[in-house]
């Protein structure tokens, strides 16, 4: 069964178009087709991640608008067979709910995930996209300040109770140490958030180095964001949220 997943934060910087771009790879690596979009209107950088610069020249906006179809607007990325990408749209842009509704609609028909990467906050493009989705991933850093904008984010989604909503605690410190130190206890993640658990992301420095040149850090060989994301997609394959 095809999902539409959006991916919010309350704060910026939390790393949505990071696991936006990771979960893409992973869904579309496991047999998937995905479609991942791009909402952050005017600041969307999911082409980047996805190794796109600029390759991709439509967004929503002109999908929606009618100007061209998803089939003639949907950026095939480099390398990667069935993932496709629509660019962000320009500064402004909120889509209307019904469309992006019965736009999800079509591709649920042709039995294609769509991913999409919404900018920080709330507002009106977070509720357009929360009339679309059936699965929401908020991404929180693991830091009081980022997990209350959370929270926040959480009970903005849960005015549509269709909606499942789940945690994503991304840049979390592999070393134990740093852990104790920091005093990072996911149960309390959890509990700040107001939401249950999808899954933990490590802190991984090969995503600035990865972007930096040019690659898509999921491919990374070593990369420890890759065994945390190819379950959680494994999970929303196998319909577990
Ligand atoms: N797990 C991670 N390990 C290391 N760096 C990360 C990780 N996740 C994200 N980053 C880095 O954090 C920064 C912000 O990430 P990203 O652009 O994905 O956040 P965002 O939530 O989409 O931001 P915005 O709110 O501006 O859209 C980037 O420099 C990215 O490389
Ligand atoms: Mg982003």
């Amino acid at each position: 069964m095809s999902r539409v997943i959006l991916i919010a934060s309350g704060k910026g910087g939390t790393g949505k178009t990071t696991v936006a771009a990771a979960l893409a790879c992973a869904l579309c690596d496991a047999g998937r087709r995905v479609l991942a979009a791009d909402l952050d209107a005017g600041m969307g950088n999911l082409d980047i991640a996805l190794g796109m610069h600029d390759a991709a020249l439509f967004s929503l906006a002109e999908v929606l608008s009618g100007a061209v179809s998803a089939e003639q607007a949907a950026a095939p990325v480099h390398g990667r067979e069935g993932l496709f990408l629509l660019t962000a749209p320009a500064a402004g842009y909120v889509p209307a709910a019904d469309r992006l509704v019965a736009f999800c609609a079509e591709m649920h028909a042709k039995d294609t995930d769509v991913i999409l990467d919404c900018g920080a906050g709330l507002g009106d493009v977070l509720s357009a996209a929360r009339s679309a989705a059936d699965l929401a991933l908020v991404v929180s850093l693991p830091e009081d300040a980022s997990l209350r904008n959370a929270s926040a984010t959480a009970q903005f989604l849960a005015q549509r109770p269709a909606l499942t909503t789940r945690l994503v605690c991304n840049r979390v410190p592999l070393r134990r140490s740093i852990l104790r130190k920091t005093r990072i206890c996911i149960d309390t993640c959890m509990d700040t958030a107001g939401l249950p658990l999808a899954a933990v992301i490590p802190e991984d420095e090969g995503v600035r180095l990865a972007v930096a040149r040019g690659h898509v850090f999921y491919d990374t060989s070593r990369s420890p964001i890759r065994k945390s994301v190819k379950s959680l997609a494994e999970r929303i394959i196998s319909n577990y949220f």
